[in-house]
């Protein structure tokens, strides 16, 4: 929803779509970049594809089934005799990128875990977004140019408890941030996530170490997840005006 041309976005959904395979159980992101994904693989099952679909939120249900994508929860997907998840597709709204301007993959194949950490949550939908994209076998980042920075410095979405909004704002800013609970647009209150949670954007200037305040965040009571999503990418599609560059970790 933020930033960024729609033909880049585009670009973006629909490499990582086409890197999907027949019979791949795959999750489906939430934003406007994963929307195009979650298209062009409705394309695909009118051409014959066959998967199936674990949504990450309402809206990515929604148009989904729309798309004639069948659908699995993740409790379907995931277990000793489930599918599992093959493939992740899913947005962001910040990615770092290293000091050359190329997303940062740690030294040449070596798949450094806290390569190319994210911030997500733009949406509200990065509780199940985590869930889904951790549990599969690869997660594709999808984005356009818009969204890289050479280090995280947007706020860090958190949901949480509502019995717990004070005592997180209080840990947030006692770690250094600054949270303000995310009103909804066209209402007067907070929004409420998928979940019946609160979401605090917290702040923090810029991110030296993504891998630390995710730690920090996770144990603070009360928050059911944070937006930092540290050593999960494994590749990213980034859509320019022209094409796509993929990066693999
Ligand atoms: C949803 O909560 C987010 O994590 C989205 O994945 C993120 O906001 C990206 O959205 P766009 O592709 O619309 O920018």
């Amino acid at each position: 929803t933020s930033g960024g041309s729609d033909a880049a976005k585009r670009r973006a959904g629909e490499s990582a779509a086409e890197a999907v395979d027949d019979g791949d159980v795959v999750g489906l992101g939430t934003g406007s970049t994963a929307a195009h994904a979650i298209r062009r693989l409705g394309n695909r099952i009118d051409s014959g594809l066959h998967v199936r679909g674990v949504p990450t939120s309402f809206a990515s249900r929604e148009l989904a089934a729309d798309r004639g994508i069948p659908l699995l929860d993740l409790d379907e997907a995931v277990g000793p005799d489930a599918p599992g998840i093959d493939v992740a597709i899913d947005g962001a709204d910040q990615i770092a990128v290293g000091a050359a301007g190329r997303v940062a993959t740690g030294a040449e194949g070596g798949g450094d875990p806290t390569a190319a950490p994210l911030i997500k949550g733009g949406g509200a939908a990065h509780a199940r977004e985590k869930l889904v994209d951790a549990a599969a076998d690869r997660f594709l980042v999808v984005a356009d140019p818009s969204k890289e920075a050479p280090v995280l410095d947007r706020s860090v979405p958190v949901e949480v408890l509502p019995a717990g909004r004070s005592a997180v704002a209080e840990a947030v800013r006692a770690a250094g941030g600054e949270p303000t609970l995310r009103r909804a647009e066209r209402k007067d209150g907070p929004v409420v996530t998928d979940n019946g949670n609160l979401v605090l954007d917290c702040a923090f200037g810029e991110i030296a170490d993504p891998e630390a305040l995710a730690a920090t965040l996770s144990a603070t009571p009360g928050v059911v997840e944070h937006g930092l999503f540290v050593g999960l990418a494994d590749e990213i599609h980034v859509g320019t005006e022209t094409g796509v560059r993929v990066t693999e970790r």
